[in-house]
């Protein structure tokens, strides 16, 4: 059977000594587990918590890759860098990079290709605003944004997560309810089966407010393979309860 994969959003949060502390303590609760879990850091990070993590279940991902592949993009990191430094997982499209720094469609789509060919596994974000849910919007946008990747990846969608956050449901505590997520991700995984013969086994998470106390219920639903966490993944008892969610 597919495990479930809970993967935790940092954002921009953390230091040297917080990070530390809350790996130590994830490594601590979630030896024996039997899901796959990831951390997504910062990047400034990525070196240490590399070093944290080594030789544990613990994968570390990363939160964005460059589009390009290298030379005269100040500030930019690209999909090889995050290579070197051991990163399995990269977010790829996540609202806020899509809100904030204007990311289309297409730039997720060949954000997704830098990091699938560089062996790292894309965590590719889809999901509608309140306006576009209030509209009806919501299967148009999301199968939309997953097009666009499906497109320009081919045969390599199959090794892409896909990850369902609805922008209303990240950071406000309103949580898609369990149906309301199942109905999306059915309509998702019927999209990646059109695509690739691979779609059941591929990994589609729920982000939005997930919690311990919403984690177990969302996560039992047939589409639901895991979840993206952000705020309760900052803190470790939290983030461990939604893994124990998981088994
Ligand atoms: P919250 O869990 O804080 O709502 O964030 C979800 C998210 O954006 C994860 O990527």
């Amino acid at each position: 059977m597919k495990k479930k994969l809970i993967a935790g959003n940092w954002k921009m949060n953390g230091t040297l000594a917080a990070n530390e502390a809350l790996v130590q303590a994830l490594l601590a609760g979630a030896a024996g587990n039997d899901c796959q879990v990831s951390v997504c850091v910062p990047a400034p990070y990525l070196a240490q918590v590399q070093q944290l993590l080594a030789g544990s279940g613990i994968d570390l991902g990363a939160q964005d890759v460059s589009q390009h592949e290298a030379g005269a993009f100040t500030g930019e990191v690209s999909a090889q860098m995050l290579r070197d430094f051991g990163v399995r997982y990269c977010l790829v499209g996540h609202s806020e990079r899509r809100q904030y720094h204007g990311e289309s469609d297409a730039v997720v789509a060949i954000k997704a290709q830098r990091a699938l060919a560089a062996g790292i596994t894309p965590v590719v974000c889809v999901g509608e605003t309140l306006a576009e849910r209030e509209s009806g919007l919501t299967e148009e946008v999301v199968k939309r944004q997953l097009a666009v990747v499906i497109h320009t990846n081919g045969h390599g969608i199959s090794e892409i997560v896909v990850a369902y956050e609805p922008v209303w449901a990240i950071g406000t505590g309103k949580t898609a309810s369990a149906e309301q997520a199942q109905q999306v991700h059915a309509v998702l995984r019927n999209q990646l089966r059109a695509a690739t013969p691979q779609a059941d086994k591929m990994h589609i998470l729920y982000g939005g407010s997930m919690n311990a106390a919403n984690a177990a219920q969302l996560l039992a639903q047939a589409d639901i393979d895991g979840g993206l966490v952000g705020g309760a993944a900052l803190k470790s008892a939290d983030f461990l309860a939604i893994i124990a969610a998981a088994q």
